[in-house]
């Protein structure tokens, strides 16, 4: 008799769903099909596009016989982490001068939302703090909940975001959570170009949300998948975060270079974290705590081709804006 497989009371788990549409689409043979499902650039003939600047910047990178493939750093490409964090905060945030941002090369924005969730259940509002209540917007990205569960986290709820009456933000829902939110929860927040709802808050609006965070002690942990996707500008969709820094804040910020370089496959990302002003000592997290997280994750970032052309794509396109300018986008 056949002896059985160890795994066999393994139970089955259902398809995500937007990777099932994908293989629908694939498999569907109607020529009229048009895929809805993940959102990445396409020709007019649905066939994947590769920006033009990445191209050019790959093209350097196969040309150029100085490059090789030495481990890196455990926390990354250095230049890599330094301009991902400048995207984010701003070329002239005070926060660099201070030195209170650190940076962490991450695979993909995935990668940068599971770190930052290890380090604040390893060491924020306690150690080992399971408990602390994690809020993730109604709706969200499907694997927002499902990052903070792995990463520990016993307590996700949702906070009020879409108004289906209004089809817009639900402010005065979002605000009451926050106000009856316990003292020092995490809220998830999305940079711009909210997935699902593509409805961000205006300025003003980040005002009021920034104020009741700031009084009842909340911590904000920004995920930024698509700067340069609600404006067509960097600089514009980094308002709210560089906001947040402006305010005091210590905050921590995914970024995910997948969807505004088109650079799905690879895996380019970044975790900033900006810390408190005035101490005495760097007021960022201690580097040695993230490498801890790191090494046992993936143990080393990875130098992928993308995450030297996208840092090389900033020294040849000094100017954010313009990428996107290219594109048509601004
Ligand atoms: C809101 C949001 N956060 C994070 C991610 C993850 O990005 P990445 O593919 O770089 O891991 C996505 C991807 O769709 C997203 O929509």
């Amino acid at each position: 008799m056949a002896a059985r497989s160890i795994f066999s009371a393994v139970p089955q788990a259902p398809p995500v769903a937007v990777f099932k549409l994908t293989a629908d689409f694939r498999a569907d043979s109607d020529p009229r099909k048009v895929n809805l499902g993940v959102g990445a650039y396409r020709t007019d003939d649905s066939q994947p596009w590769v920006l033009p600047v990445v191209k050019k910047v790959e093209q350097k990178i196969a040309n150029d016989h100085s490059l090789n493939h030495e481990y890196l750093p455990i926390l990354g490409l250095p230049e890599f982490r330094s301009s991902s964090s400048r995207i984010a905060l701003g070329e002239d945030s005070p926060a660099f001068k201070d030195d209170r941002v650190g940076g962490v090369q991450s695979l993909g924005g995935t990668g940068a939302l599971r770190i930052g969730a290890e380090f604040l259940r390893r060491w924020y509002n306690g150690t080992n703090n399971t408990a602390t209540p994690i809020y993730i917007s109604s709706p969200s990205w499907e694997n927002h909940n499902a990052v903070f569960i792995d990463a520990g986290f016993k307590d996700i709820r949702a906070y009020r975001y879409w108004d289906a009456a209004k089809r817009g933000l639900d402010l005065k829902g979002l605000l009451e959570d926050l106000e009856n939110a316990p003292e020092h929860s995490i809220f998830v927040l999305h940079a711009c170009a909210h997935n699902p709802t593509g409805t961000d808050p205006t300025q003003e609006e980040w005002k009021q949300i920034a104020d009741v965070m700031k009084r009842r002690f909340l911590f904000a942990f920004f995920d930024s998948a698509y700067q340069g996707f609600a404006s067509g500008n960097l600089d514009k969709d980094a308002w709210a975060v560089r906001y947040f820094v402006s305010q005091g804040f210590e905050l921590f910020c995914a970024q995910s270079f997948s969807k505004n370089f088109g650079l799905y496959n690879e895996r380019v990302g970044n975790l900033t974290d900006c810390g408190k002003r005035h101490l005495i000592t760097s007021a960022r997290v201690p580097p040695p705590r993230w490498r801890r997280i790191v090494r046992t994750t993936w143990s080393i970032s990875a130098v992928t081709r993308s995450s030297r052309s996208w840092f090389a794509t900033l020294t040849l396109e000094p100017t954010p804006g313009v990428l996107f300018r290219m594109n048509g986008n601004d």
